[in-house]
């Protein structure tokens, strides 16, 4: 299907589009653009004017501005797509003004900005929706039914590794130029972790973890986390391709699945070995585009969201958690080097309140190659 191919009747509400880069390029502005409408109902904001007109015409939008803050025009919902660390701060924003907001993956950067986030959402009485499409891959949700039968017995063990080489076509590249947005964790973890809490139906605590960094950009993260009587080991990376696969041990039998196979699964009852095919086989960005187009049918209402920001917040203070506790791989060969206590210190993560670990919130439930 090609980008400005129209595929529905209604017409588009009118959306701000906040961060045109890579994100927007490939999960957004090709749905929009499907909308009768659409040309002038969207506007789209960059910092970069040069960015958004450049977006814009390749998409065939006219509207856009630099500040997200004085609109050419009134939205009624806002799709926030820039760094991590802004999307707190825009979300709220548009909340605050009115606006349905669908936001980036993260949502928020700590707990504390996560929840205010959702209590915004809340007594605005506006959707809040986040990115988290990899909960509408079948292969995913087979996996949660199994799970939540109960018929494979208790979950003593589960175990994922969710990374590749760093190949993203990123506008500005933040990821890398600014500390401040973390690492790999919160990048991948933001699918990896919510796709366990939403399978498990709860959230965990933070048995350990390790990383690679000395408080700036982690690019290799193991965390090791405790569903009760389940643990669940997880390794994120960014430097090579890692397996990419999770296997959950029963009682009774086993899940096994490529982490990127949207569509297929194995599953092990009583030595007995079935593969299963959920759904069709499409690509990341499908899913991607059929969680956008529920906002938008949410914002007018025509369907309830799919899930909300609200059910995925947990997993953001599992993350945050987990960059607490981190501590250093065994890496001897920086043993000897001076700068190393001046850069962890110049990183020293600036501690929040301890108390969320005794918390025991309930969480629910997000492609190799390009996306992360
Ligand atoms: N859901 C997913 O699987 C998925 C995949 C990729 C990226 N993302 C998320 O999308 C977000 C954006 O990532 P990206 O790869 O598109 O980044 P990017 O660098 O390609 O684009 C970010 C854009 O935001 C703009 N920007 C920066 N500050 C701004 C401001 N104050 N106001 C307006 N615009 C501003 C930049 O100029 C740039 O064009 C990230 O949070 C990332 O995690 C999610």
């Amino acid at each position: 299907m090609s980008k400005n191919e129209r595929t529905t009747h209604f017409r588009c509400p009118t959306i701000a589009v906040v961060g045109c880069g890579a994100a927007a390029r490939e999960f957004c502005l090709p749905l929009l653009r499907r909308y009768p409408g659409s040309e002038t109902a969207v506007v789209l904001v960059d910092h970069s004017q040069q960015q958004a007109d450049s977006v814009g015409r390749e998409f065939g939008f006219t509207q856009t501005c630099t500040d997200y803050r004085c609109l050419p025009f009134a939205v009624d919902a806002a799709v926030v797509m820039t760094p991590h660390n802004l999307h707190a701060e825009q979300a709220t924003h548009f909340l605050r003004s009115g606006c349905h907001v669908f936001v980036e993956k993260p949502m928020a950067m700590s707990p504390p900005q996560s929840e205010e986030l959702v209590a915004s959402a809340a007594s605005c009485g506006r959707i809040l929706m986040v990115n988290n499409y990899r909960r509408l891959f079948p292969s995913y949700q087979r996996v949660r039914q199994v799970i939540q039968s109960g018929t494979l017995g208790k979950i003593d063990r589960v175990s994922i590794r969710d990374g590749t080489e760093f190949g993203w076509n990123s506008a500005s590249s933040f990821y890398f130029r600014d500390p401040s947005v973390r690492g790999v964790l919160l990048d991948r973890g933001a699918h990896t972790i919510d796709v366990i809490n939403w399978w498990l139906g709860k959230s965990p605590r933070v048995a350990k973890a390790e990383w690679d960094a000395h408080g700036g950009i982690d690019a290799r993260m193991d965390v090791l986390l405790n569903y009760e009587q389940t643990e669940v080991s997880t390794r994120f990376g960014r430097f090579y391709r890692l397996a990419n696969d999770y296997r959950i041990e029963c009682e009774d039998g086993m899940i096994k699945g490529r982490l990127f196979d949207f569509s297929r699964l194995s599953i092990t009852r009583h030595g007995v070995t079935e593969t299963v095919v959920a759904g069709p086989a499409r690509s990341h960005t499908d899913y991607a585009w059929q969680l956008l187009a529920n906002f938008i049918d949410a914002v007018s209402g025509r369907a309830e969201p799919l899930f909300l920001a609200a059910d995925v917040a947990p997993s953001i203070r599992v993350i945050d958690e987990a960059y607490q506790l981190a501590t250093r791989f065994n890496m001897p060969w920086y043993d000897d080097d001076p700068n190393i206590a001046m850069l962890t210190r110049r990183h020293q993560p600036q501690h929040t309140s301890p108390s969320h670990r005794d918390g025991n919130d309930e969480g629910k439930d997000g492609s190799e190659g390009s996306a992360r």
